[in-house]
């Protein structure tokens, strides 16, 4: 029976339940729904809106539903409209006339709201935890590293020496900016929408304080359609979810690229690659691979929820049910990536002599040779010139800068004398460079 019954005269198609149900998805918050709930009820009998019985005998019953779900002995309905509509109908059952009286001075328009904010408060939390483990992971690997040289690219072209630990704590850095955000969206999205009603408040003279603050929220939403009709807390913490997959992603890429033959910078353990059906050499770096792939769906995630907003209405219309289904996507699976990325960044092996080996060819060291000179007074333009036609000499020569005699320096610039050779030596170039901060 549909909790519309009286003003309809039919049944609803079901086809139409089909469609319009979102229990298949909004089950995931069955706990929130009847926290929410709780509170509800505490409030409307401290209020003297219902009877101390009748709240009582509630929420007895909504802890006893609970326990139930919990424990298994209650099947939720896959044919229920939703989450909100079978924990209503089933206390109702089992408590008679004072389950009628929950839904006084509330609307499945607020309950949903609520329900949605205390879920993916939960869900920010282990977001977060996970978060601050693989940034620690990655903080560790690069620490380890910190005398590791390897050349630092631009245009994928070996560019400056630096060591793998600044090449790592690069990330570390841009996941801490990525702890900040879904922080952020934590601390606005936890304010209670409870007491909105449908859309314009309520008659009844309910507290709203009384309800938010059981329920952990820092305070409420003052406007009650803004209440009802936003998710702006779905898009932050969906665009903060996109951002931190965009670095998972740019990390993994690398790894992919340094698993390589043609880098061979790293080696990922066995426990965390895959191999060929068909090719018996072959060790895969399929992880790193579908962790890039799966941010695809984040940001699409992210754009369902940017489209669906955009030209509604206010207050509630029905198109935001589909808020659920791209936001719970979109945390499934940054928590699956990461719990795959932890322990393969983690078990990954490093070879600093293949790194090292890259930093020695394609003159990486060439701008500190530019450099040595302008430390003799000569602008840096002209040295930028002169070192360049000694990086055109070595290639004509088959040498690099650190085995060129001094005699073809000084032919280029008188200003070179012998101790360009400890000035141009790869670790004097890293050391002379500012330290990473992480
Ligand atoms: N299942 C609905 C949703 O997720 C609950 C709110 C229903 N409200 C309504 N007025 N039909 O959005």
């Amino acid at each position: 029976m549909k909790l519309w019954a009286g003003r309809f005269s039919k049944e609803a198609d079901k086809r139409t339940n089909d469609f319009n149900s979102s229990i298949k998805f909004d089950s995931r918050m069955f706990r929130e729904d009847i926290d929410g709930s709780v509170a509800h009820a505490a409030m409307l009998g401290a209020q003297g809106i219902i009877s101390a019985q009748d709240c009582e005998k509630i929420i007895n019953g909504l802890k006893g539903i609970k326990e139930d779900i919990l424990s298994g002995a209650l099947l939720i309905d896959p044919d229920a409209e939703d989450i909100h509509t079978f924990v209503e109908q089933t206390l109702t059952a089992r408590i008679g006339d004072a389950g009628k009286r929950l839904h006084t001075g509330r609307s499945r328009n607020d309950q949903v709201a609520t329900d949605i904010r205390l879920t993916l408060r939960k869900e920010c939390d282990e977001v977060m935890d996970q978060l601050r483990h693989l940034t620690d992971t990655i903080f560790n690997k690069a620490h380890e590293h910190e005398n590791t040289i390897m050349p630092g690219y631009t245009h994928l072209q070996r560019a400056q020496p630096i060591t793998f630990c600044m090449q790592l704590s690069a990330y570390v850095s841009m996941l801490e900016r990525d702890m900040g955000r879904l922080s952020d969206a934590k601390a606005r999205m936890n304010v209670s929408p409870l007491g909105s009603g449908a859309l314009a408040g309520t008659t009844y003279p309910i507290n709203r304080q009384m309800t938010a603050q059981l329920l952990g929220f820092d305070g409420v939403v003052e406007n009650t359609l803004d209440g009802v009709s936003d998710r702006d807390f779905c898009l932050e913490l969906a665009a903060a979810l996109s951002i931190l997959m965009v670095h998972l992603s740019r990390l993994c890429e690398e790894i992919i690229l340094w698993c390589s033959w043609e880098f061979k910078f790293v080696e990922l353990d066995d426990a965390f690659s895959t191999g060929s059906s068909i090719m018996p050499q072959k060790k895969n770096p399929d992880l790193a691979e579908l962790i890039r792939g799966k941010s695809g769906r984040v940001f699409g995630d992210l754009m369902t929820l940017l489209t669906m907003m955009k030209g509604l209405p206010l207050a509630y219309n029905k198109d935001m049910q589909e808020d659920k289904e791209a936001i719970f996507d979109a945390i499934d699976t940054v928590k699956m990536c990461m719990t795959a990325m932890d322990p393969m960044i983690e078990t990954m092996r490093v070879i600093p002599e293949n790194m090292r080996r890259a930093a020695a060819e394609g003159f990486i060291n060439a701008t500190d040779c530019a450099d040595y000179l302008v430390g003799r007074g000569l602008p840096f333009r002209d040295a930028y010139k002169a070192t360049g036609e000694l990086v055109a000499l070595c290639i004509r020569e088959k040498c690099t800068l650190e085995t060129l005699p001094l005699e073809q320096y000084k032919a280029i610039c008188e200003l070179f004398d012998s101790d360009v050779y400890e000035a141009i030596k790869l670790e004097t170039c890293v050391r002379n460079r500012q330290k990473p901060q992480a």
